[in-house]
């Protein structure tokens, strides 16, 4: 964070000061909500968690030399008392972007490929300069603030992942980090059973352009009618990406690997080249050409960015992770999250992988979907049917319907299965899998599928561990 003192953050959030002998101690940074972070010149923010409230920590954190704590009530340590603690923390977040002239914001929206567009756009622009972009999908209302305070004096850009359960939500990070520049991957289903239908999701997305300034870049996508529509709701300049002919940035010749990763030549209007992506999946070009596009926009040359995007890596976890197994299975690790626009990329991917090899599909519930939910899910089914997999394994109650989808399919002849829980799709599994085959793993991260994908790839007991480490430092949350 930029230096401001505690007179400064208590003017910015209209906090009052309980037990600060010096209102002129200055806040160095960073901002943290785990008491185990702090570090001299740190601000501890104390939120109430699902299971600890930071106000036990606060006395923790100004012991291990944070500044002071933002609190709701007082701590017996120096504190800036507010009554809401996420909405000080916004507007001292807007504070520190006033401050800082020279930054650039750019903001991704969409209903899948945020975190992966955003880790990609990220790794380009930080050849431009000093980038600031979320950790994993941090950016909900304490994540979005939490990354703009990380920008500081040296920081030229933020690229940051606006997300939404409801309307105003993306508006209102837009007021915190007001972007010049915003890219609208898709509307899609994800949580359109929250926003009440897919006309609600695009009026939602839409607030990320309808915020952009006159000088600003909306960054559309082509395929996309409804964010192609979102046009009529900007101010700013237009430019569109995607696999369309007449998107500006587009890719041509698309072609995959054995592991499912795309190469493709970029098009631009500034000149072409050619990229080979390490993501897997052929939906991951649309997102490395809403990042190209970005990039594009805030100066950096195309073979820059063809470089780039051939060097970046998937920052985030569990999306597409492929591990080749020394058995010689695959397996795909797509865990993170479910929509039915991920779940067609995920199977369209696990089908060009596998190119005359078994193809496995563990598939769990997609949650969030609303009234679309049962259909979605045979949609799914069916799927993963005409994909010809070996095996379907359809894991838990809520993903019944799956099935439904996969037995209209009366020309696949593979073997349907439904299990309870990931344990007993590991069982399944051990008992079928052969070397060569390949295995996606997908559902919503609450099904929990991770644990069938680590326990394939050996990784359960690591990862069961640095879970356990995390769950006993918890308490410092
Ligand atoms: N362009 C896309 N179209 C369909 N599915 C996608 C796309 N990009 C990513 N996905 C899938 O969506 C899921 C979430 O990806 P992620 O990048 O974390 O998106 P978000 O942050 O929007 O949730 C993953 O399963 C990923 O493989
Ligand atoms: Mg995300």
């Amino acid at each position: 964070m930029i230096p401001l003192s505690l007179a400064d953050i208590a003017q910015i959030t209209g906090a009052r000061l309980d037990l600060v002998p010096d209102p002129g101690v200055t806040v160095t940074g960073p901002v943290i909500i785990d008491s185990r972070s702090a570090s001299p010149g740190a601000l501890f923010a104390a939120l109430p968690g699902e299971r600890v409230d930071g106000h036990d920590f606060a006395s923790a954190a100004v012991a291990a030399g944070a500044a002071a704590v933002l609190a709701s009530r007082p701590a017996g340590v120096p504190a800036l008392i507010v009554p809401d603690v996420p909405a000080a923390m916004a507007m001292l977040a807007r504070a520190v972007v006033d401050r800082l002239p020279g930054l650039t914001i750019a903001g991704i929206t969409g209903s899948a490929g945020k975190t992966t567009t955003k880790d990609l756009a990220a790794q380009l622009v930080e050849r431009l300069g000093p980038t600031v972009a979320p950790h994993g999908s941090y950016n909900n209302e304490i994540g979005h603030p939490l990354t703009v305070l990380r920008a500081t004096a040296a920081t030229r850009y933020l690229v940051l992942e606006l997300s939404a359960r409801g309307a105003g939500h993306i508006a209102r990070q837009c007021e915190i980090a007001p972007p010049s520049f915003g890219v609208v991957l898709c509307v899609g289903h994800a949580h359109a059973g929250e926003f009440g239908g897919l006309a609600e999701v695009a009026r939602a997305k839409g607030e990320l352009p309808a915020a952009l300034p006159p000088d600003g870049v909306a960054l559309l996508n082509a395929d996309d009618p409804r964010v192609l529509a979102m046009a009529g709701r900007t101010a700013a300049r237009v430019v569109t990406f995607g696999r369309a002919a007449q998107a500006a940035v587009r890719a041509e010749q698309v072609r995959l690997d054995d592991l499912g990763r795309p190469a493709f030549t970029l098009v631009t209007p500034a000149g072409s080249a050619p990229v080979r992506l390490r993501l897997h999946g052929e939906h991951n070009v649309v997102n490395a050409l809403a990042a190209a596009a970005l990039a594009g926009e805030l100066g950096l040359d195309v073979p820059a960015v063809a470089d780039g995007l051939s060097a970046a890596t998937a920052r985030s976890k569990w999306r597409m992770e492929v591990t080749v197994r020394p058995d010689g299975v695959t397996v795909i690790n797509d865990a993170y999250n479910a929509s039915p626009e991920a779940m067609a990329a995920a199977i369209g991917t696990l089908a060009a992988m596998a190119r005359g090899r078994r193809a496995f599909a563990v598939l769990g519930p997609m949650y969030e979907l609303g009234g679309e939910s049962r259909a979605c899910h045979e949609e799914a089914g069916g799927l993963a049917a005409r994909a010809g997999v070996a095996g379907l394994i359809v894991v838990g109650e809520d993903a019944a319907p799956i099935l439904t989808g996969a037995k209209a399919q009366h020309s696949w002849h593979g073997e349907m299965l439904a299990v309870p829980d990931p344990a007993a799709a590991v069982e399944a599994l051990g008992a079928r899998l052969a070397p060569g085959d390949v295995v996606l793993v997908k559902a919503s991260r609450a099904a929990g599928l991770e644990r069938v994908a680590l326990a394939l790839t050996g990784e359960a007991q690591a990862e069961e561990a640095r879970a356990g480490q995390a769950r006993a430092g918890e308490a410092g949350q």
